[in-house]
C-alpha cells in the first residue's frame, strides 16, 4: 500500500476559518439533519459532518421537514440504495416550493460516481450543494460559498483522497465508538463499485488511532468498532492489523470490534489475536459472497472455497466461542444452479451466526456489469429466499443453544415497542432484550438467556 500524505493542517486551519465565517453570516441555516444511508463509514462521516455543521453554529433537529439545511450522506453499493437517495432528492423538491430557504445538500459514494454529479446539477438545479467522498472536509468552505454566492455549488473530485486528521465531530452514541483506521479498497472485486467511489487504500498512523481510543476511553466509551473495507490491508506505520490490535488491548477499552475483514488478508496474526486478546470480542463479520470456487474468481475475491473453510476452523480452534457472520450475494452474472448449491451448502457448512444476503446488483463501470447475465430475476429470487429460509434455521438453532446461559450485555437503547425493555449486545454482538429501564444504557450488565427469538435473545438482569 501506498503512504498517502495528510491534509495539511493548515487547510485543516483554513476550514476552521470558513466554519467561523458561515457561523458570523446573518441570514444562515440553524438546525441540520442529516440522512446516512449505507455502511459504518457513512455513519461515521456523518459525525463529521454533524460536528462541522455545530461548529458553524446549527443545531440537529430530528424532524427532516423542520430543519433549515437537509444533507444526504449517499451510498450507491447497489441499485435500491442509488434509488434510494435519488427517491428522497426528488422528494425534497417538493419540500423546498414550501420553503424556498432550505439549504439541499447531497454527498457521500453516489455523488463521486463518474458523471453522477454533472447529471445531478443538470436534473436536480435545486440541490444546493454537491460534493463527493475525497473532499468531505472541505464542506464549511463549500457551504460558505452557497451562502455567500446563493448559486449551487457542484464539486467533486476525481484524485483519490488524502487521509484526514483533525475534523470536528459529534458522535452519534456516548458509550460505543466508531474508529476508522483506513480508507479506500484496492480489490476491485468485480461487482462492486465502492473503489470507485472511495479511492486507493490508505491507512492512518497507529499513533492516531491510538490517540483517539484513549480520547475516547477517557471519555468513558465501552466500545470501539475500527472501520475500514478491508481492515486486514491496514498498514499504517508499516504494522499490520493484528499488530495495531495489540496495541489497542493495551487500554482497557472494555470491548473492540472490527469490520470489515477480507478473507485473502486474514493474518495468522490475526487468528492468534482473537485466542490472546482479553478486549477482542468474539465476533468476526467475514464476508464469503459465494460458496463456489468458480463464482469466487469470477467475482475476483482471490480465496478458494476451501482456504475460506480453513479460515473458519482454524479461529474456532483459537476462540471456541467466535461467532461469525458473512455477506452473500446471490445470482451474479452466470451463476448455475449447482454453484448456487454450493453456496448452500457452505452455509450449512460453517454455520453463521447470521447472513446479509443480496442479489447481485450490476454497477455502472465495475467489470461484472459486462458479463452475460441470464438467470432469471424469479430464479435468484427463489434461490435468495431458500438461502435465507436456510440461515434461518441455523440462527434459530444457534441461538436456542444460548438458552440458559449466562452473558455480559452492553445496553443500547430502550425498546421501541416497549418502554419497560432494553436491548443491547452480547460479546458474540447478538441482541438481547430484556427488563429494564434508560439508566442501564450504556452499561455493561450480566444477563441470563431465557428464551430465544428469531435473531435475538430474550433475557433478565441478574
Ligand atoms: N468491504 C466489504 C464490503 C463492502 S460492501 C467487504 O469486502 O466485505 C457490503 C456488501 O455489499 C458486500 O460484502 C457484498 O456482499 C455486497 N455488495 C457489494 N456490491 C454488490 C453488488 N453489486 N450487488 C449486490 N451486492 C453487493
Ligand atoms: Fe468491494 Fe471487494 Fe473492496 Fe469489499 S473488498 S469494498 S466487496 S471491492
Ligand atoms: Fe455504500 Fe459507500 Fe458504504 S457505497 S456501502 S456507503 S462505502
Amino acid at each position: 500500500m501506498i503512504e498517502r500524505p495528510q491534509v495539511s493542517e493548515s487547510e485543516m486551519l483554513r476550514q476552521r476559518e470558513y466554519m467561523k465565517l458561515v457561523k458570523a453570516i446573518g441570514e444562515r441555516p440553524q438546525t441540520y439533519h442529516i440522512v446516512s444511508m449505507g455502511c459504518q463509514m457513512n455513519e461515521r462521516d456523518s459525525e463529521s459532518i454533524a460536528g462541522m455543521l455545530e461548529q458553524m453554529g446549527m443545531r440537529c433537529e430530528p424532524v427532516r421537514e423542520q430543519a433549515d439545511l437537509i444533507l444526504y450522506n449517499t451510498c450507491c453499493v447497489r441499485e435500491n440504495a442509488e434509488n434510494k437517495a435519488l427517491g428522497n432528492v426528488i422528494w425534497l423538491k417538493e419540500l423546498k416550493k414550501d420553503k424556498p430557504e432550505l439549504l439541499i445538500c447531497v454527498g457521500g459514494c453516489m455523488t463521486q460516481e463518474k458523471g453522477m454529479a454533472e447529471t445531478m446539477k443538470k436534473r436536480y438545479p435545486f440541490i444546493d450543494l454537491i460534493y463527493g467522498t475525497h473532499n468531505l472536509y472541505r464542506l464549511p468552505e463549500y457551504l460558505y460559498r452557497v451562502l455567500r454566492d446563493r448559486t449551487p455549488v457542484v464539486e467533486v473530485v476525481e484524485t483519490d483522497g488524502e487521509v484526514v486528521e483533525g475534523m470536528p465531530e459529534k458522535r452519534a452514541s456516548a458509550f460505543s465508538a466508531y474508529v476508522n483506521i483506513m480508507y479506500g479498497c484496492n480489490n476491485f472485486c468485480t461487482y462492486c463499485i465502492v473503489p470507485y467511489v472511495r479511492g486507493r487504500e490508505r491507512s492512518r498512523e497507529p499513533e492516531a488511532v491510538i490517540e483517539e481510543a484513549l480520547r475516547l476511553r477517557d471519555q468513558g466509551v465501552q466500545e470501539i468498532m475500527l472501520l475500514g473495507q478491508n481492515v486486514n490491508s491496514y498498514r499504517g506505520g508499516g504494522a499490520e492489523f493484528a499488530n495495531l490490535l495489540y496495541r489497542l488491548d493495551r487500554l482497557e477499552i472494555p470491548r473492540i470490534r472490527f469490520m470489515t475483514s477480507h478473507p485473502k488478508d486474514l493474518s495468522d496474526e490475526l487468528i492468534g489475536a482473537y485466542a490472546e486478546l482479553k478486549h477482542l470480542m468474539p465476533h468476526l463479520h467475514l464476508p464469503v459472497q459465494a460458496g463456489s470456487n468458480e463464482i469466487l474468481k469470477a467475482m475476483n475475491r482471490r480465496y478458494t472455497r476451501e482456504h475460506y473453510l480453513d479460515l473458519v476452523s482454524r479461529l474456532r480452534a483459537a476462540r471456541p466461542d467466535i461467532g461469525i457472520t458473512t455477506d452473500i450475494i446471490v445470482g451474479f452474472p452466470g451463476e448455475t444452479l449447482s454453484q448456487f448449491e454450493e453456496t448452500m451448502s457452505l452455509v450449512n457448512e460453517v454455520r453463521y451466526d447470521s447472513a446479509y444476503t443480496f442479489i447481485y446488483s450490476p454497477r455502472t463501470g465495475t467489470k461484472a456489469a459486462s458479463m452475460p447475465d441470464d438467470t432469471p430475476a424469479e430464479v435468484k429470487s427463489e434461490r435468495i429466499q431458500r438461502l435465507i429460509a436456510r440461515q434461518q434455521e441455523i440462527t434459530a438453532e444457534i441461538l436456542s443453544g444460548m438458552v440458559g446461559s449466562r452473558q455480559t450485555v452492553l445496553v443500547e437503547s430502550v425498546s421501541a415497542r416497549d418502554e419497560g425493555w432494553v436491548g443491547g449486545k452480547t460479546p458474540r454482538a447478538i441482541m438481547v432484550n430484556f427488563p429494564g429501564d434508560a439508566s442501564l444504557i450504556g452499561r455493561l450488565v450480566e444477563v441470563e438467556i431465557t428464551s430465544a427469538g428469531r435473531n435475538t435473545l430474550r433475557g433478565r438482569l441478574i
